[in-house]
């Protein structure tokens, strides 16, 4: 099968295109063949071992020491089963699904094994496969700190920075959904989009600190890392939450004491990649819900350019990367 690889840490130039042998699934696993993955701020992060500062050896440590531990990137898929392991009972051959590897990846490639009760789920049929694949990643992550670690409430109000991204498009819809008043961050080009997401309000980072408006939020969400606690902590009211889904070192380590001291409570860590929260959100699209945003959608000859663009750190939602139903066929032929 083909799948793209890389050996060291550094730019898009690392990933070179493999020929692999086809996986075999083990009993309790399925073989998918895949229509279509993203390039992640995952894998952006795998590859080019881009870390907060004073985080590197912490990288390294996560995503290997001496060189990438994780071979094949791609944290998210959608495709079809191809084959079933001789124990597999919920799935069968021609089955469309949406998987989540995450931090295990391995989706860029044609076929990926999971075991039938990992994090895999049935696609809806009103789901594209485009689109299918640029679920779990972004929304998993908004819907755990959100609803999970934050428990967003309806009335709420909160200011969400990054809302272009995709854990940021993802935060503003199901912030909406749960009832919430939102005020998207973004670069004016985006402010439209954001607003289609359903923002009440959309902020140009770029004209004015978003800050120093005068506003306090029941819950500032950074998922950029450009909201520094010193900085948020203005626009949180007494009692109110910061989510840090992304930020600097120090407000990791220490910014829920800050946070306590000064009357307010911070939310952060990993956000969990358990099943149930993919299912929810798969769920939440098939309703209509949630749209994931998709940016580009790039084929799989074109990695290396979905990689380049990921690396601009602008990307709109998603980036996707697909085999046409035609080149999926040919390939495996
Ligand atoms: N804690 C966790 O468990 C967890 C899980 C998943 C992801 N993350 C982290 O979350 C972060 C975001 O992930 P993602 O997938 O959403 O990334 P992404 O899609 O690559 O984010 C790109 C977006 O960031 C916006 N942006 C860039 N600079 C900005 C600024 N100064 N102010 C406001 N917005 C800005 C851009 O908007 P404009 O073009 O409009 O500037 C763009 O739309 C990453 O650092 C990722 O590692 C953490």
């Amino acid at each position: 099968m083909l799948a793209y690889s890389y050996t060291q840490y550094g730019s898009s130039d690392v990933i070179e295109q493999v020929t692999l042998p086809q996986p075999t699934p083990k009993p309790n696993e399925v073989l998918i063949r895949i229509y279509a993955t993203t390039v992640s701020a995952g894998d952006w992060r795998a590859r080019s071992l881009t870390m907060p500062k004073g985080l590197g050896l912490m990288g390294r440590l996560v995503f290997g020491i001496t060189g990438p531990r994780k071979p094949i990137l791609g944290t998210e898929f959608s495709g079809v089963i191809e084959a079933i392991g001789s124990e597999v009972t919920s799935y069968q051959t021609g089955d469309a699904v949406i998987g989540f590897p995450g931090a295990a990846f391995g989706a860029h490639a044609e076929f990926i094994t999971m075991p039938e009760d990992g994090k895999l789920t049935p696609k809806p049929d009103n789901i594209s496969f485009e689109h299918a694949a640029a679920i779990p990643f972004g929304a998993t992550t908004a819907y755990d700190f959100l609803v999970n670690k934050a428990k967003l409430q309806q009335g709420e109000t909160v200011l969400i920075n990054g809302a272009s991204g995709s854990v940021g498009s993802a935060c503003v819809q199901i912030a909406k959904h749960l009832g919430a008043h939102v005020t998207g961050v973004c670069s004016g080009g985006n402010a439209e989009m954001v607003r289609g997401l359903g923002a009440n309000h959309v902020l140009d980072y770029r004209k004015q600190d978003v800050v120093e408006t005068g506003v306090q939020y029941d819950m500032v969400v950074d998922t950029v890392g450009t909201l520094p606690w010193a900085q948020a902590k203005h626009a949180i009211r007494d009692g109110g939450k910061m989510v840090l889904i992304a930020g600097i070192t120090s407000d990791m380590f220490v910014g829920g004491l800050k946070a306590r001291l000064a009357g307010k409570k911070m939310v952060g860590g990993v956000a969990s990649e358990h099943r149930d929260i993919m299912e929810a959100v798969v769920k939440l699209a098939a309703q209509g819900v949630l749209q994931p945003v998709i940016d580009r959608s790039y084929a799989f000859e074109d990695m290396k350019a979905a990689h380049v663009h990921v690396d601009t750190g602008r990307k709109k939602g998603n980036v996707v990367v697909s085999f046409s139903e035609q080149q999926a066929v040919s390939n495996i032929a």
